[in-house]
This record gives structure tokens, C-alpha cells and sequence, in this order.
């Protein structure tokens, strides 16, 4: 979380998806907990993570959730001093869409420290126009660069709409672990449509053990290809 960060080595491996910021949501009990979990990631080979906690706008107070995301930072920030060894440290915040979301005073303030990137959770079912509308303002009225979580989740007809859209999506490292679907996954990797994979780590128990299935169905070149989007998602200097 440093203000200048150096440039990062050709295709550093970054979780962009880690529920990870003590004591924010359900995924991460206190400092101790965010400490393990970021020695797995660092055991896993990750240089960077993106620490995100829910947002969900029709429950939650929106100042609360930036004040709890404000005090994780400040805890995640301590344990990084602590051990330079720990993977970097992005915070953001996990936003489930609902019709409107756009005219939220201070939208921007959801977006990974640093960045114009918001990670966007779509809701389940199925999706009204109102609601992909929203997705549009939120991208062409507020400039936001809006990244689809966990689009593996979802009726895979609605989500190849909104990335033909132009809306890349994160993967997480477990959809390559599925029996079924992981060659439409490749699939989208190859058009360039997934910009960032993650752990969506909640806890120590599954950790990052299907990274590598990941890594095996995507193959060196996609996987490398991806991390060097996540870097430039999060504004990180590529060094060819
Ligand atoms: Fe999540």
C-alpha cells in the first residue's frame, strides 16, 4: 500500500479477488486470520492481492463500509510493514449491482485504492434492463472500469452479453477445479475477455489449492497474459 509502488516483474501472479481485510465482512475474522491468509498467498506465489470486502448497497450503510474498509487497510498495512515478504496490498471493495447503483454519491470511493476499477458482483437470476442499464451508467456516466466477479457463477449466455459488452471479467481459481465448463472459461480467456483471477479466499481452508488447476487448463501463455491485465488494472508498471 506504499503511494509509489515499483514497477512489477513481467507477469507477477496477483489474487484480485481476496476476502482478506480483518474484521470487514464474513471472510476474515481479525489481523491474525489476514496474516495467515496472506502467508498462504505469499506460500502460493502471489505478488499482489487485491483485499476486498461486500457491498451490499440495498443493506448496508454506505459510510460504515468505507469507514470498516478504512480501519482493515490500516490493519492490512501494519502487517505488510511487519514482513516485506507478504504479497502487496491493494483494498477494494466487492459491490453487489442493483438498479441505481450509478447515482451513488461518492460510487467512486468503492473502487480499488488507487484505481478506477470496481469489482461489481452480479446479483443471481435474471438480470433486468434496468439493471444492465445501471451497469452501463456506472461505465460511461461515472468512468468506472467495471471488473464482472466470479462471472463463472452465472448463466453463461447473460455473461457473454455483457463481455461482448466490453465488461471483462475475474475468474476464480476453483471454476477450473469443476467437472464441467472449464473449456468455455479457456475459451473466454482467449478472447480476451478475463482480466483478472482470484482466490475469493474466505478463511484458511481452501486457500489457493486450485491455483494450479487454473494454471493447467489455461496454460502459461493465457494465465501469463492475465496477470499482466491485473497489473495494469490496478496501475502497476509492467516491465517487459
Ligand atoms: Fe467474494
Amino acid at each position: 500500500m506504499s503511494s509509489m509502488p515499483p514497477p512489477v516483474k513481467h507477469a507477477m501472479m496477483i489474487d484480485f479477488h481476496a476476502h482478506v481485510q480483518p474484521g470487514a465482512d464474513h471472510g476474515c475474522t481479525g489481523s491474525d486470520m489476514a496474516q495467515a491468509q496472506l502467508t498462504l498467498a505469499r506460500d502460493a506465489g502471489m505478488g499482489a492481492l487485491v483485499a476486498v470486502s461486500h457491498y451490499y448497497p440495498m443493506r448496508d450503510d454506505f459510510a460504515d463500509h468505507l469507514r470498516r474498509r478504512e480501519r482493515a487497510a490500516s490493519k492490512l498495512q501494519a502487517i505488510a510493514a511487519a514482513d516485506a515478504s507478504l504479497p502487496r496490498v491493494f483494498c477494494g471493495s466487492e459491490v453487489t449491482l442493483c438498479p441505481g447503483l450509478d447515482r451513488l454519491d461518492g460510487l467512486e470511493n468503492l473502487c480499488i485504492s488507487r484505481t478506477n476499477a470496481l469489482l461489481v458482483e452480479m446479483p443471481s437470476g435474471k438480470w433486468s434492463t434496468k439493471l444492465t442499464d445501471t451497469l452501463e451508467r456506472i461505465r460511461y456516466e461515472r468512468g468506472l472500469d467495471i471488473l464482472l466477479a466470479h462471472a463463472e457463477r452465472y448463466d453463461a449466455a447473460d455473461v457473454e452479453q455483457l463481455l461482448m459488452g466490453g465488461y471483462p471479467c475475474q475468474l476464480n481459481f476453483d471454476a477450473f477445479a469443476r467437472m464441467f465448463g472449464t473449456r468455455r472459461l479457456r475459451t473466454w480467456a482467449q478472447k480476451g475477455w478475463v482480466h483478472a483471477l482470484g482466490s475469493d479466499i474466505h478463511g484458511v481452508q481452501v486457500g489457493y489449492k486450485h491455483l494450479p488447476k487454473a494454471q493447467k487448463v489455461l496454460g502459461r501463455q493465457l494465465t501469463e497474459e492475465i496477470w499482466m491485465q491485473s497489473a495494469r488494472l490496478l496501475g502497476l508498471e509492467v516491465k517487459k
